[in-house]
């Protein structure tokens, strides 16, 4: 008997949270293989080939690089390495909004706009933005995890790329392999995403993708750090060779899982993550709840609903007791909203299985399904 054992439910309590996410059994049994040598061929091979691997799920021939850190750690070395002087934060909730800060905490002088939470972030407010002013970058978020808002990524990018000189930096954290990037085709310069996410990899692992003018601008950064300057990484994993000892269970691990992503095809990795979302929209509008997030602009892996009259804290801590553990609303959402996290592993026939123990707990609270 443990301190967990609280939250634990046959073999364990089952992920709904919008990341960490489930972790497939292989998945974890690769986590457990004894380790080599960091300088090792072996590890060499190991690291080129999941550089290798990565590279069509952010659709790029440029720069795939990872690291043994958090993805909070890319909002910091994206500033360090591509920002001289001024930021540009097009924000739409709370994790969008924490970019911002973290280039201030960096010295740097960070310009923001943003939109009533629940929307999405919209191209002409960007062009009107840049119209007055120059950036030395744009930092778009993909998908805001706080509001389940999927942005509209291929037009910002586009009011981007109509500034010679400003680079386009996306945190794609919530949605790299469960929502296509796109990366060279829209000219993106930095994505970035953390492997507890759609990857369904444990946390304190970020993939990241770099263009050639990325990689340019960060040669001439004064102070751009050591474990995550880029152009260090760069030289360093073309030869299969990390700027530290790298956390090598998530090697074995992030190369199984490349694995099963290419075996089951990234167009139905997209589907599934797609049908998922649009089961769990319908879901809502069948018990009378409304998306929190702008219609057409909802999240195919977070989703993030108004609750209503519904006790948020209750509906969570009834569902933890069901062995299912779904998100409570982030930071001024709390208790307004709750999300569901349907990502990396996760398929339609275990959403059915969530959704029936959602029912069973509205039923108990009296509410008609
Ligand atoms: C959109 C987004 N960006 C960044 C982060 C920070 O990621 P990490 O916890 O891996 O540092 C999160 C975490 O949930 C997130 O949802």
């Amino acid at each position: 008997m443990g301190e967990f054992d609280d939250i634990l439910f046959g073999d364990h309590e089952i992920l709904w949270i919008p990341g960490p996410t489930e972790m497939y059994p292989e998945i974890r049994a690769a986590l457990a293989r004894p380790t080599i040598g960091h300088r090792s061929q072996a590890c060499k091979d190991l690291m080129l080939r999941c550089r290798d691997k990565l590279a069509p799920l952010f659709g790029t021939t440029q720069h795939v690089l990872f690291e043994s850190v958090p993805a909070t750690a890319l909002w910091e070395a994206a500033i360090r390495n591509l920002v001289p002087k001024r930021s540009l934060h097009v924000h739409c909730g709370a994790f969008s909004e924490r970019w911002a800060k973290v280039a201030r905490a960096c010295g740097r002088e960070a310009d923001e706009i943003s939109v009533p939470w629940g929307q999405a972030n919209r191209p002409d407010t960007l062009r009107a933005k840049l119209a007055e002013s120059s950036y030395d970058a744009v930092c778009l978020i993909h998908n805001e995890t706080a509001t389940g808002v999927t942005n509209p990524l291929r037009e910002l990018a586009s009011v981007v790329r109509e500034q010679p000189d400003t680079l386009v930096l996306v945190d794609a954290v919530t949605s790299f392999s469960g929502i296509p990037i796109d990366f060279d085709e829209l000219g993106i310069d930095l994505a970035f995403a953390s492997a507890q996410k759609c990857l369904a990899l444990p946390a304190g692992f970020t993939v990241y993708a770099l263009s050639d003018r990325a990689l340019e601008r960060a040669a001439t950064a004064e102070g751009r750090g050591w474990l995550l300057d880029f152009v260090r990484a760069q030289e360093g994993l073309s030869k299969g060779e990390s700027v530290a000892t790298p956390s090598i269970p998530h090697l074995y691990a992030l190369e199984l899982q490349l694995d099963r992503i290419a075996a089951e095809g990234l167009d139905a990795r997209y589907a599934r993550h797609q049908a998922m979302a649009t089961r769990m929209r319908s879901w809502a509008g069948d018990r009378g709840f409304a998306m929190f997030s702008e219609a057409g602009f909802e999240s195919d892996t977070t989703s993030c609903v108004a609750a209503g009259d519904l006790d948020v804290a209750w509906f969570v801590k009834e569902l933890r007791a069901r062995g299912k553990f779904i998100s409570n609303g982030y930071g001024k959402l709390k208790g307004q909203t709750f999300r569901i996290g349907h990502m990396g592993d996760h398929g339609e026939a275990q959403l059915e299985e969530l959704l029936s123990d959602m029912d069973a707990c509205l039923v108990q609270r009296g509410s008609p399904t």
